[in-house]
């Protein structure tokens, strides 16, 4: 049977069942019903037959199940989102044809959390792309959509009591289009101004935010602090340690420009940010960023360095602590609850214990280290191993199969005890536009899917990839996007191990891309 991902446990029988514009939707979870009928009008079908959608209270949340009475199927769930859960498995098994197998599932995930983060900083997604990602997540089951809205490179959330961080903040004079040279400041630029303009209104975040609910998804705003700032510094240069003109960042990579904790106004403007934002976001929880946040301006502030004598912090690590902490505070008398990424863990002996931690590097030295001190002391956190997971990076670098054969023991975890989940982020520095967009993500996103929803035991890559392979009409004709060929998530094959004598290739995913297209104009 084609599901992905595979559900918890799926028996077959023969014959058929009736899925189709002549199905008659009754019982509870009215939203979602509509949603179904809805699905369905255009699929064509024998028969008029019944889906029965009943509440099962001894069900946990997101649990359901699917089983056929006479002509009839009945679907149990505890919850709306169980009950939408069970009709996109339909949609999947009946794949448009208007029945499907005889078939008795009992279905449940293995993680609460189920993410997939959108970097819309470097290159700006339009609000039907987003929905386009909403409905494949929603297909694939997945419920938590992240979505990276500021970096160094752009600011792409309309903010009103600061208009420049849209006016000013979202333009950035070039694009570096690779990686070559960078360390010696002479990256190649594509010389053409970006991101004019190119932002959500507040307005279109709430329509993002609706469409997802429709699908049972929560849309979780990051705001990259108090790194990932140049943006925002470009418009409002006091909130820097140096307080010294700059301009949106034309390059990738980490910058040590960031904000100044020392400064009390920063903690004002961080605030005001989250206070013009956290209603459009009913979610509970709030990304605050955090990541490579290089503390070499503030060892040299004379405002860091008191703020930090004033406190009694031992180190520039806890002065970030110490934001966080006044962040979390602030997110708490709003009802919300606050994620960041793993090096938010750097002193973690002062950060409040209820803060979500994404552990994304292991190459950060001690890292893995401080992830896991803070699960062993109780610590949630939600696994993104940068080298199980990015997006960006090339199929021939990451095949399919090892994003597929990821796990907590892959992070050389005993347990998942404190696993809150899993999250895979596309990040964009490198994807300009929809087609490498669609290349790069939605295989990944198809089998990480798999990976955070299903159980363990049983796992196996082959069955995956022929489920996989059947299911290539369905996406294409549901979704509108194409899967590249085997060979290309195979990862073995493709001309980058043949070409690629130096770095070039290997740094520019670009470049890389490129050449996976002609595999696919190839055929092979
Ligand atoms: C990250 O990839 N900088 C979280
Ligand atoms: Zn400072």
């Amino acid at each position: 049977m084609n599901v992905i991902p595979r559900p918890l446990k799926l028996e077959e029988s023969t014959g058929k069942i009736n899925f189709s514009s002549s199905t008659e939707m009754t019982g509870e979870f009215d939203s979602v019903r509509a949603f179904a009928v809805n699905m369905l009008c255009d699929v064509k079908g024998e028969g008029r037959n019944t889906v029965c959608f009943k509440k099962d209270d001894a069900f946990e949340e997101e649990e359901y199940s699917i089983e056929k009475r006479s002509g009839d199927v009945i679907v149990k769930a505890k919850t709306e989102k169980g009950a939408f859960y069970a009709v996109m498995t339909m949609k999947q098994l009946s794949s448009g044809r208007g029945y499907f197998e005889n078939v008795k599932i009992h279905d449940k995930p293995k993680y609460a959390y189920r993410g997939f983060m959108l970097d819309s900083a470097r290159h700006f997604w339009s609000v039907d792309k987003i929905k386009q990602m909403i409905d494949v997540m929603a297909n694939l089951k997945m419920n938590v959509f992240h979505w990276h809205l500021t970096d160094d490179q752009g600011w792409r959330i309309e903010i009103k009591k600061y208009p420049l961080l849209t006016e000013k903040g979202s333009i950035r004079k070039d694009t570096p289009l690779s990686l070559y040279n960078y360390w010696n400041n002479k990256e190649e630029h594509d010389g053409k101004e970006y991101g004019r303009g190119l932002f959500y209104t507040q307005d279109e975040a709430r329509e993002i935010v609706a469409y997802a609910k429709e699908r049972q998804i929560d849309v979780m705003p990051e705001i990259d602090m108090p790194g990932h700032m140049v943006a925002a510094i470009s418009c409002y240069p006091h909130l820097s340690c140096k307080a010294e003109e700059t301009q949106v960042s034309n390059r990738w990579g980490v910058m040590d420009n960031i904000l100044c904790c020392g400064n009390d106004e920063v903690y004002e403007f961080a605030k005001d940010i989250i206070d013009e934002i956290v209603d459009i976001f009913p979610y509970k929880y709030f990304h605050i960023g955090g990541d490579e946040v290089p503390k070499k301006r503030w060892k040299e502030c004379p405002k860091c360095q008191a703020k930090m004598k004033e406190l009694g912090l031992k180190s520039e690590n806890a002065l970030q602590s110490h934001f966080n902490n006044v962040m979390l505070k602030h997110l708490n008398s709003k009802g919300k609850s606050m994620i960041g990424w793993n090096e938010i863990l750097d002193a973690q002996e002062i950060l409040e214990p209820e803060v979500i931690a994404q552990w994304w590097t292991n190459y950060h030295p001690g890292a893995a280290e401080k992830a896991k001190r803070w699960m062993k002391s109780g610590g949630k956190t939600i696994l993104s191993l940068v080298n199980y997971v990015y997006m960006d990076h090339a199929f021939a670098i990451r095949p399919l199969s090892k994003t597929y054969g990821y796990s907590y023991r892959t992070m050389g975890l005993e347990n998942d005890d404190n696993v809150a989940g899993m999250e895979i982020p596309q990040w964009t520095e490198y994807i300009r536009d929809e087609e490498k967009f669609d290349m790069n993500t939605y295989p990944r996103l198809i089998t990480f899917a798999e990976v955070c929803w299903s159980d363990d035991s049983n796992k196996s890559y082959e069955d995956f990839e022929r489920r996989f392979e059947n299911m290539r009409g369905y996406f294409k004709k549901s979704y509108g996007f194409e899967l590249p060929h085997q060979k290309v998530y195979r990862g073995k094959t493709t001309p980058w191990y043949s070409i690629n004598k130096n770095k070039y290739w290997v740094k520019d995913p670009y470049f890389e891309v490129k050449l996976n297209r002609e595999l696919m104009k190839n055929g092979k």
